[in-house]
C-alpha cells in the first residue's frame, strides 16, 4: 500500500460526474487500493471497501460493529451534524435492529422476521396492485406536467408501509418531511435534532395507543402482541423499530421508483424488452438495484478486532463505510458495470446489504417496483420526462440517492 500522508486523503462521500453513474474514481481506488483510506466531513479518518468480494467478505465477518454511538463509526456528517444524530440515537433511534450487534440484533430481526417473508409478502400482490392503480390514476387525473414522485414514487411505499404497520397515511406530509431533513447532508444539528424529536414522538404516542388498546392486526400490533408472550424488547426499543421499519419501508423504494423509471424511459430498448415480456422484469429489477445501489453508506461499520482484509489491517475501533455502490461497479463481477443489462443476472449485487443486516423488507421492495413498473408502463405507454433526465434535481445530498421531483408528460 503507498502511504500518503492523513491531509492528501480522498474525502468521503465523492462527487458524481453524471447522476446515473458513480463518482468515476470508486474505479480507479479499487483498481489501486480496494481497501482504501478517506477523509469523512467531521475530520476523521476511515477505510473504504471499493471491491465486490471484499465487501462481501467485511460484512459477514462477525468481528465488525453498526453500533453507531461509537465515535469512530464512520459517518458521512460534519461535527455539528455527527453529534446530533448521536444525540437522536441516544433517544430511540439507536434501539432498532439496525444499530445492534449479535446476540441482541438477531433476537429483535427474529420477532419480524416472519412478517416479511416472500410468503407473506406475496399474499399482499393483489392489495398493492389495488394501491399502484389508483395512484396511477391520481397522476392521470393531475395537471400535466405531473410530479412522478409525488403521485407515485414517494405514494405507493408510503401507503403500503403505513397499512402493513398500522401508521395513518393522513400524516404522511409530517414523516416526508422529517426523513427528508434526517437523511440530508444539508440538514443542521439543530434541524435534525427537531426532526427527530417529532418522529419519536408521532410514532411513541401511536406505540403507546397499541399498547393500551385492543391488538391492533398490522406489524406494530403484531410485535406488541408478540412480545408481550416472550419479552425481547422495551418500549422504548418498539418505538426505535416502528421508526426504522417507516423511514427504510417508504424512503429507499420510493427513490428505486424514481431512478428506475427515468433510466427505463432514457433507456428505450431496455424498455421495449420488459414491456414485450414480463416476465423479464424480476431480473430488471435486480439490475436496476445493482445499478443505483441507493443506500450506500447504511453498511458502515466499525471493527471490534485487528482484520486483515485485502492487504491491509483494519484495527479494531477503526472505521470502515463498505461502498455497496463501488462493489456492484465492481468490472470482475459485473463486466461493463455501466451498462444497464437486464439479462446479466444481477442477484448477488449487494444493494440489498450482506450478511447478518441484510435488508428485511428485500422482498417487499422487490414487489412494490414489480408492481409499479409493470403497471405504469402497461397503463401510460406515454409516459415521458418533462424536462431532460440531466436537469432533474438529483438527491446528491442524501443519504439515500434518489431523485427531489421528476416531472412527466403522459
Ligand atoms: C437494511 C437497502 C427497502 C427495512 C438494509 C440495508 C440495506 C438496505 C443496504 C443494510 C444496512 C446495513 O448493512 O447496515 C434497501 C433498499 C431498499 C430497501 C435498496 C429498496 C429498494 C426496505 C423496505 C423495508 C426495509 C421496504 C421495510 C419494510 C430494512 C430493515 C433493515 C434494512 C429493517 C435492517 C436489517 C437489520 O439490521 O437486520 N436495507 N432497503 N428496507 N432494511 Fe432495507
Amino acid at each position: 500500500m503507498t502511504e500518503m500522508l492523513e491531509t492528501d486523503l480522498p474525502s468521503f462521500p465523492m462527487a458524481r460526474e453524471c447522476p446515473m453513474h458513480p463518482p468515476a474514481e470508486y474505479r480507479e481506488i479499487r483498481a489501486q487500493e480496494p481497501v482504501s483510506r478517506v477523509r469523512m466531513p467531521d475530520g476523521t479518518i476511515a477505510w473504504l471497501v471499493t471491491g465486490h468480494e471484499l465487501s462481501r467478505q467485511l460484512l459477514a465477518d462477525p468481528r465488525v460493529s453498526s453500533d453507531r454511538l461509537h465515535p469512530n463509526f464512520p459517518l458521512a456528517l460534519t461535527t455539528e451534524q455527527r453529534k446530533a444524530f448521536q444525540d437522536n440515537n441516544r433517544l430511540n433511534f439507536r434501539k432498532s435492529m439496525i444499530g445492534l450487534d449479535a446476540p441482541e440484533h438477531g433476537a429483535h430481526r427474529k420477532m419480524l422476521i416472519s412478517e416479511f417473508s416472500v410468503r407473506r409478502i406475496a399474499s399482499m400482490r393483489p392489495r398493492i396492485q389495488e394501491i399502484v392503480d389508483q395512484c396511477i390514476d391520481d397522476m392521470l387525473a393531475a395537471e400535466q406536467p405531473a410530479d412522478l414522485v409525488e403521485h407515485l414514487s414517494l405514494a405507493v411505499p408510503s401507503l403500503v408501509i403505513c397499512e402493513l404497520l398500522g401508521v395513518p397515511y393522513e400524516q404522511r406530509h409530517g414523516f416526508h418531511e422529517w426523513t427528508r431533513k434526517l437523511i440530508s447532508r444539508s440538514t443542521s444539528g439543530a434541524e435534525r435534532r427537531e426532526a427527530a424529536e417529532l418522529l419519536n414522538d408521532f410514532l411513541g404516542d401511536l406505540v403507546t395507543q397499541k399498547e393500551q388498546g385492543e391488538p391492533t392486526d398490522d406489524v406494530i400490533g403484531r410485535l406488541i402482541a408478540r412480545n408481550r408472550e416472550t419479552p425481547v424488547m422495551t418500549h422504548d426499543e418498539i418505538v426505535g423499530t416502528a421508526i426504522l421499519l417507516l423511514i427504510a419501508g417508504h424512503e429507499t423504494t420510493a427513490n428505486m421508483i424514481s431512478l428506475g423509471t427515468v433510466a427505463l424511459l432514457e433507456n428505450p430498448e431496455q424498455k421495449a424488452q420488459v414491456v414485450a415480456d414480463s416476465s423479464l422484469l424480476p431480473s430488471a429489477i435486480e439490475e436496476m438495484l445493482r445499478y443505483f445501489t441507493i443506500v450506500e453508506s447504511a453498511t458502515a461499520r466499525v471493527a471490534t478486532a485487528d482484520i486483515e482484509l485485502g492487504g491491509v489491517t483494519i484495527r479494531k475501533d477503526q472505521g470502515v463505510i463498505v461502498s455497496g455502490l463501488a462493489a456492484d461497479w465492481d468490472s470482475d463481477v459485473f463486466e461493463n458495470p455501466e451498462q444497464l443489462d437486464f439479462h446479466r443476472g444481477a442477484r448477488h449485487h449487494v444493494a440489498f446489504g450482506y450478511g447478518v443486516h441484510q435488508c428485511l423488507g428485500q422482498n417487499l421492495a422487490r414487489l412494490e417496483l414489480e408492481i409499479v413498473f409493470e403497471t405504469l408502463f402497461r397503463r401510460v405507454p406515454t409516459l415521458a420526462l418533462a424536462v431532460p433526465a440531466a436537469d432533474l434535481p438529483y438527491k446528491d445530498d442524501a443519504g439515500i440517492y434518489g431523485i427531489y421531483r421528476v416531472p412527466v408528460h403522459f
